[in-house]
């Protein structure tokens, strides 16, 4: 199975968008406010049969968990696949290394990144156009030292400097993209990546600069831009200033882990040593790994407002290394530890002092939000919380958090040992361990047959792609197949479109290209026109029925968007098919029927 479905047979929907959507349900369907722009009233749905969700509001769009998790985290198809995949402990093959990394082997990286950061740190120090960049650590409190230890560096707001800089020094412009520090231009030429930025030397525990997050000094979007992955340079296997924290962690036996850079900065200038940063992202088994050769006693430092559902997921890249204890401290709302370590330090190490094991925490977030008098609330606590005691090593605790569970729920300790035993019997591993609210079997593999033969009437027939005017990338929801119909609007053959594409995805194209349809739909043209305007209509169809199952929210939306009825005409305009051939089609080759054009209100 390839990895794409992989990951969607074992990442359900529903439990990715929950973790930042508070989901209600509506109907077959549930509803929450879409994380994707501000709202009052929710207009974005989650459909756990179909595995997809769909912002009926501003963004109007939807998809599956890829195209979730890389609107949500602005992340590509390539990064998504790996991001989830890590997560869900799938091993991502040997894929080919993204075309700009290190082609000059990792020594030469390190180097190259080394003479940047010098660079940028003495711009910060000396250089009159840092004078903002000096102001503005002046303001935050960052003290000089602090400065010089952890290299902080400016980047000047021109487009060459750096690289000329870099280039003079004997680099070449080859090396300086592969690190990421250059952008190409569309018209030949390049740039500076980093531009008016505060620069934070991002190290590895050997304290050789990997990359780069860079933050800008004012409001403006991103407010961090970090460097692109490399061959030395992966985010989700770094902590920031674990190179500094290293001796600390050791002596104290201890590391907490917060989020951002200038949480780890004003910690440490503040005398916690031991602090290292995840930059943003949830917390990776890598990460983990990479402390637990320091210490096995973890703390998060969590943002109140998520914690119940990142303490689950981060807890479990700490669970799944044995013998890892964790723990969980409570950020007062809204505050991140470098504000609560400025404000008052007092507090800050009483947070430390009281920090909560990570599954006593878990276990009070799930029991809070449930009423224990219920038979439906009990039977949802015990699947939130059963897989996480399954990935409990050490017995005694496990024992214990079985009991806690027990009388917490007030259940026969035996009925959970059952439920614990049932799960073993069934084969799933920890890892396959999912709520029961997403039906297994509804699931499929992930993958949409109609989307699919659409796309391969494409690609093996070049000259329909003139006739696909009327679709649009949002009417496909596998992620997979959006990406090859997005850049197979561009690439008029297949090897083109091959080169174009993550590496990742070449094996579905590959299954696209060798797709052999039934009898009759190659013989002719015609028939492949119809075949295609059949096509159009069934993907049009889906999103219909989508706007049909939520009728309140989505009524507006339909009538404005004239439903099917619409979009038969638009085919005719187009000459795939006569009203009356593609309703024969499609009467024949769906399992429904046909739907009526809705009266207009
Ligand atoms: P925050 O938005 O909490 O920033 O993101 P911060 O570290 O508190 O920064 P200040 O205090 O506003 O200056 C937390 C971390 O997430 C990553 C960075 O590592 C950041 O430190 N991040 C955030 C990004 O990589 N990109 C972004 O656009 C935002
Ligand atoms: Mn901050």
């Amino acid at each position: 199975m390839s990895v794409i479905r992989e990951v969607k047979q074992r990442l359900g929907i529903m439990e990715l968008v929950s973790e930042y959507v508070t989901l209600q349900k509506a109907g077959r369907n549930f509803k929450g406010l879409c994380p994707f722009h501000s709202e009052k009233h929710p207009s974005f749905f989650v459909f756990p049969e179909q595995q997809t969700w769909h912002c009926f509001g501003a963004c109007g769009t939807g998809g599956d968990v890829f195209s979730f998790i890389m609107k949500k985290e602005g992340i590509d198809f390539g990064q998504a696949l790996r991001l989830l995949a890590q997560r869900e402990g799938i091993a991502v093959g040997p894929l080919e290394a993204p075309a700009r990394a290190a082609p000059e082997g990792e020594e030469e990286l390190f180097r190259l990144n080394e003479a940047a950061a010098e660079y940028y740190h003495h711009l910060l120090l000396s250089a009159k156009a840092g004078e903002a960049a000096r102001s503005y650590l002046a303001r935050r409190k960052v003290t000089p030292e602090t400065i010089k230890e952890f290299r902080l560096g400016f980047s000047p707001d021109t487009w060459e400097t750096a690289k000329n800089y870099l280039l003079d020094k004997g680099y070449e412009g080859k090396e300086l993209l592969g690190a990421g520090l250059i952008l190409e231009k569309e018209g030949g030429g390049s740039y500076d990546r980093f531009r008016n930025r505060l620069m934070f030397p991002i190290c590895d525990i050997q304290g050789r600069v990997t990359g780069f997050g860079a933050r800008a000094l004012d409001d403006s979007l991103p407010k961090y831009m970090n460097s692109p992955q490399t061959s030395v340079f992966d985010k989700s296997s770094i902590l920031y200033g674990i190179d500094k924290a290293k001796s600390s962690i050791r002596k104290k036996s201890a590391v907490i882990i917060v989020e951002g850079y200038t949480d780890v900065l004003t910690a440490h200038q503040h005398g916690w040593q031991n602090v290292v940063g995840s930059m943003g992202t949830s917390l990776t088994e890598k990460q983990v790994g990479l402390v637990k050769g320091l210490t096995n006693n973890i703390t998060l430092a969590l943002d109140a407002d998520l914690a119940g559902e990142e303490a689950t997921l981060r807890g479990r890249a700490i669970l799944a290394h044995s013998n890892a204890e964790a723990e969980v401290i409570l950020l007062p709302s809204g505050k991140d530890p470098d504000e609560v370590i400025r404000e008052d330090a007092a507090l800050w190490r009483k947070l430390v002092e009281q920090a909560t094991p990570i599954l006593d925490f878990v276990f009070q977030s799930v029991i809070s939000k449930v009423d224990i008098n219920k038979a439906k609330d009990k039977s949802l606590a015990v699947q939130k919380l059963l897989p996480s005691i399954r990935e409990i090593k050490d017995p005694v605790q496990k024992l214990h958090y079985l009991q806690k569970l027990a009388r917490e729920l007030r259940i026969e300790e035996s009925t959970i040992r059952a439920a614990l035993r049932e799960d073993k019997a069934a084969g799933r591993s920890p890892k396959l361990d999912r709520p029961v609210e997403q039906s297994r079997l509804a699931r499929g593999l992930g993958s949409s047959p109609i989307e699919e033969h659409c796309l391969a009437l494409l690609l093996q027939y070049p000259e329909l792609r003139a006739l696909a005017g009327g679709l649009s990338v949002e009417d496909f929801e596998c992620t997979e197949n959006r990406e090859v119909f997005a850049k197979c609007q561009y690439s008029s053959d297949v090897s083109g479109l091959e080169t174009e594409l993550d590496a990742s995805l070449r094996e579905h194209l590959c299954c696209l290209v060798g797709r052999v349809f039934p009898p009759g739909i190659g013989e002719s043209e015609g028939t492949r026109r119809s075949e295609l305007g059949y096509c159009i209509l069934r993907l049009k169809e889906k999103s219909y029925r989508k706007l049909e199952t939520e009728k309140e929210t989505i009524l507006e939306v339909e009538r404005e968007k004239g439903g099917i009825s619409s979009e038969l005409s638009k085919l005719q305009e187009q000459g795939i098919g006569s009203a009356q051939q593609l309703r024969e089609v499609f009467e024949k080759k769906g399992k429904r029927q046909w739907i009526q054009p809705r009266e207009k209100a």
